[in-house]
């Protein structure tokens, strides 16, 4: 318990240290909302607080008083509250939130001191509380990233070096029985719909080693691919043209992307970013490929054929670092392919983990045996809708909070988030 207690308390202020980097601008950019798609930055502030004083301070009990009053704090319910209108409510000032988001956090980390000595809880609702956290941070990175105007942030911190001759290879995955999923005895703060774990069988298939890159996509659109419906699903050609899609997200026509409000040269070997569901399989289609299933893309991530086992993460299962993966945000951008050899998966997979958060064909369904956690409402409303799943966690995502079997799940027509490309193929 002391164990988890200390990495508890660390991940909380870790995650609180990185919403108020975020979110240390004027009181002007953090009222102004960027598109509707987001909210605007003071509405992430506020939220972020009353989510942690619902679970951590109430046990998720909305009808016991909060430190808002009731009619302040309904304005922060993301279910009642579309992003679109968030902008309008008459929010807190930053000030205010900050102030708020403080008095809660006090009141934690007091709670967590005394967690196994006063009572046995089980200390998943502070790891799911950082994972909330630590999302939104990723959201406020997208808003940010769809701001106008002269850079907030920076160009990011320096990465590692690719290796070349990478792009477009593949590797097998024999065919056979895996386990999938997580369960709570070997990965505690694993969400509910990673649970529980369970074997399938899995035909053989090729994976890309690394993720389709700029270069590549770029080829794609040089030869047309946006002007030829034979790619695309009927859908998503109907898409295509309803938004106008001409390229991804952020490029322009002369080969340059902009970045959090950097423009500069698409750098050719840096992994595709935001791009649709339907962009992705269109991509796959015209290289002579598919999307892989979460499936398999969790049995590239973890399996290791020579033990029979899965592995904690792809490389094993030593926690991610710099030298293993791309992750905690600084970076503003994924790392060119090749950069984490020595992140391999045990088929030599790589760059699995952050970069970017890569679609794949699945919808979002949840395992057999899936039981609801204390957040009943995370995951279960969504399963069936109109979703697919992504995998792997972008250069956006903490550390702390990703693992080989986290799900995320999107509309097939959303690319302002960290989304990517990676391709598979039957065998
Ligand atoms: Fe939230």
């Amino acid at each position: 318990m002391t164990d988890h207690r200390e990495r508890l308390a660390a991940d909380l202020t870790a995650a609180r240290d990185r919403t108020l980097l975020l979110t240390d601008h004027d009181d002007p950019e953090l009222l102004h909302q960027h598109t509707p798609l987001l909210s605007p930055l003071v509405w992430d502030l506020a939220h972020i607080g009353q989510q942690e004083d619902l679970w951590l301070l109430r046990g998720g009990d909305a009808g016991r008083p909060g430190l808002l009053p009731p009619d302040v704090e309904s304005l922060y319910d993301a279910f009642t509250q579309p992003r679109a209108v968030r902008a309008r409510l008459p929010l807190l000032p930053p000030v205010e939130a900050r102030a708020f988001g403080r008095e809660v956090r006090g009141r934690v980390l007091d709670r967590l001191e005394t967690l196994g000595v006063a009572d046995d809880g089980d200390p998943f609702d502070f790891a799911m509380v950082v994972s909330h956290e630590q999302q939104h941070d990723e959201t406020m990175l997208q808003a940010l990233n769809l701001r106008v105007g002269p850079p907030l942030l920076g160009p990011g911190t320096v990465l590692p070096p690719g290796r070349s001759g990478l792009a477009g290879t593949s590797v097998l995955v024999p065919g056979g029985e895996f386990v999938v999923g997580v369960d709570a005895a070997d990965e505690p703060f694993s969400l509910d719909n990673e649970r529980p774990a369970h074997a399938v069988d899995v035909p053989a298939f090729r994976i890309g080693r690394v993720p389709v890159t700029n270069d590549e996509y770029a080829q794609f659109v040089a030869d047309g691919g946006y002007g030829s419906p034979r790619w695309w699903s009927p859908r998503g050609w109907q898409h295509r043209l309803d938004a106008d899609l001409e390229r991804p997200q952020f490029w322009a026509a002369d080969g340059t992307r902009t970045r959090f409000g950097i423009a500069e040269a698409l750098p050719p070997d840096e992994p595709v970013q935001h791009v649709t569901f339907f962009e992705a399989e269109a991509y796959a289609a015209w290289a002579g490929a598919r999307l892989p299933n979460e499936v398999e893309w969790e049995k590239a991530a973890t399996w290791d054929p020579v033990t029979g086992r899965r592995r904690r993460f792809p490389w094993g299962s030593a926690e991610p670092t710099d030298a293993l993966a791309n992750l905690g945000g600084g970076a503003l951008r994924p790392a060119p392919v090749g950069a984490y050899p020595a992140g391999a998966s045990a088929y030599g997979v790589e760059q699995l983990m952050g970069e970017v958060w890569e679609w794949t064909s699945s919808p979002f369904q949840p395992w057999p045996g899936f039981l609801p956690m204390l957040y009943a409402d995370y995951s279960a409303p969504f399963f069936g809708g109109d979703y697919r799943v992504l995998r792997g966690g972008s250069w956006a995502v903490a550390a702390t909070i990703v693992r080989p079997s986290f799900r995320n799940w999107d509309h097939p027509y959303r690319r302002q988030i960290f989304s990517g490309v990676r391709l598979a193929w039957d065998v």
